[in-house]
């Protein structure tokens, strides 16, 4: 018998959210392949798959909920943002399409951490408790937002704890949700590119043994980037330059049209390439354009000027139709799955093997971190050889 999991969304109404809840439904109906999911791939020759392998809550086992500050139904948000087609969203259980957002939390007093964490909490408890669940994950998928001026108060759990009882807004709500699962042993993974895991809120995740992953899902244009750039790395092809553009119409595009909330992004997304190559790429430029008429259908384009042998020069060029949340939704089903290893083991911290899963991977203490893809699938791999069971 497989463990009940529940995934909280921050940002319940959002593109990525909707997909995952009513993709997983789908799936859990059968109307859908178990396409992109790594956890449904198979590992060994007893044609078993990884889920099996490390008995891993099945996608039937899964519940879920969560806040946004539009408490709209999964059926509302669908038709919003588009994503599945009307044929898909019919298909969806009538449960599910009627299951609102919770609305951002607030408690009645403030607690040992402040109105909103405890208000958090306190929904989580309630959802642990009535869908009696083995294991909860918040999933932090809200807008993307300016990186707070660093404060002194993230360094130390007591004056963090001091700013979080006092609402200072140092505090952002990505901390926020960060903090309140933490406190209530839920697993905690960032997906957007906002600030969340501040050191004391590693601190208390390691005291409490709970698992974090961060930060910045690498999806499409920035997940082939990791692989060709690793790729090039290995032969040794010099990058001169690097131009990477793109368009989007969600509402993340949206977000990101807003220059400090764009500039959050652009840090995430620059960061890669030159510590895969190992010297300075001058010229790697990344350009985002929200432009409506796509919705969540992205358009990127890449070029790629380099040199090889006998300095020979040679360009490549990249023109990717993705689709951002078709793209998102399977690595967060995946993560979920296995971080209730670690929640289980009490692998408290910043989680290194799910760095692949990262634009900017959040390592331990101590560990450099790794952008190469290769090496990146190596710890992952590594990871799950280590907690095979059968
Ligand atoms: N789609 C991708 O491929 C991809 C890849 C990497 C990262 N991301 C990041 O994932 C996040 C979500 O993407 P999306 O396309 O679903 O965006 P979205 O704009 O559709 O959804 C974000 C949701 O968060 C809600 N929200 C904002 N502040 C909140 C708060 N304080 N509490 C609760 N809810 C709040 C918004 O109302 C909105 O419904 C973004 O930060 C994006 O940058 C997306």
């Amino acid at each position: 018998m497989t463990e009940k999991t529940g995934i909280l969304f921050a940002g319940h109404a959002g593109a990525i959210a909707s997909t995952v809840i009513a993709g997983a439904n789908l799936l859990k109906q059968g109307f859908s392949p178990k396409y992109a999911l790594l956890c449904e791939s198979y590992i060994t020759e007893d044609q078993k798959t990884i889920a099996d392998k490390l008995e891993l809550p099945q996608l039937e086992d899964l519940v879920f909920s969560g806040w946004d500050i539009y408490c709209h139904t999964i059926e509302e948000s669908l038709r919003h943002h588009k994503v599945l087609s009307e044929n898909d969203i019919v298909k969806v259980s009538v449960d599910i399409l009627n299951q609102p957002a919770l609305p951002v939390p607030c408690a009645v007093n403030k607690g040992e951490w402040g109105q909103e964490i405890e208000g958090i909490r306190s929904d989580i408890r309630n959802f642990r408790k009535k869908n009696q669940l083995n294991y909860v994950v918040v999933v932090n998928c809200i807008s993307t937002q300016p990186t707070p001026k660093w404060s002194e108060t993230y360094d130390s759990l007591d004056k963090f704890q001091e700013s979080c009882y006092q609402g200072y807004d140092t505090v952002t709500p990505s901390m926020k949700y960060a903090c309140a699962a933490v406190l209530e042993s839920a697993g905690y993974i960032n997906f957007t590119p906002n600030l969340s895991a501040v050191p004391a809120i590693v601190t208390l995740a390691k005291e409490k043994g709970v698992p974090l992953a961060g930060r910045d899902g690498k999806t499409g244009q920035t997940f082939l980037k990791t692989v060709l750039a690793s790729a090039l790395n290995m032969r040794q092809l010099y990058i001169n330059g690097w131009y990477s553009t793109n368009i989007l119409g969600n509402r993340d595009g949206e977000a990101l049209s807003e220059e400090d909330a764009f500039q959050t992004k652009l840090m995430s997304k620059l960061a890669c390439l030159d510590e895969i190559v190992g010297y300075k790429v001058e010229d790697h430029q990344v350009h985002i354009h929200h432009y409506r008429p796509r919705g969540d259908n992205k358009e990127s384009w890449d070029n790629i000027d380099l040199q090889g042998f006998l300095g020979y020069s040679m360009q490549i060029k990249i023109n990717g139709l993705y689709r951002d949340s078709i793209l998102a939704a399977p690595l967060i089903l995946d993560m979920v799955r296995l971080m209730t290893i670690s929640i289980k083991i009490q692998e408290g911290g910043l989680t290194e093997h799910l760095a692949a899963f990262f634009k900017s991977p959040e390592m331990p203490e101590g560990t450099n971190v790794i952008h190469d893809f290769f090496a990146q699938y190596s710890l992952l791999q590594k990871w799950i050889y280590k907690h095979i069971k059968n």
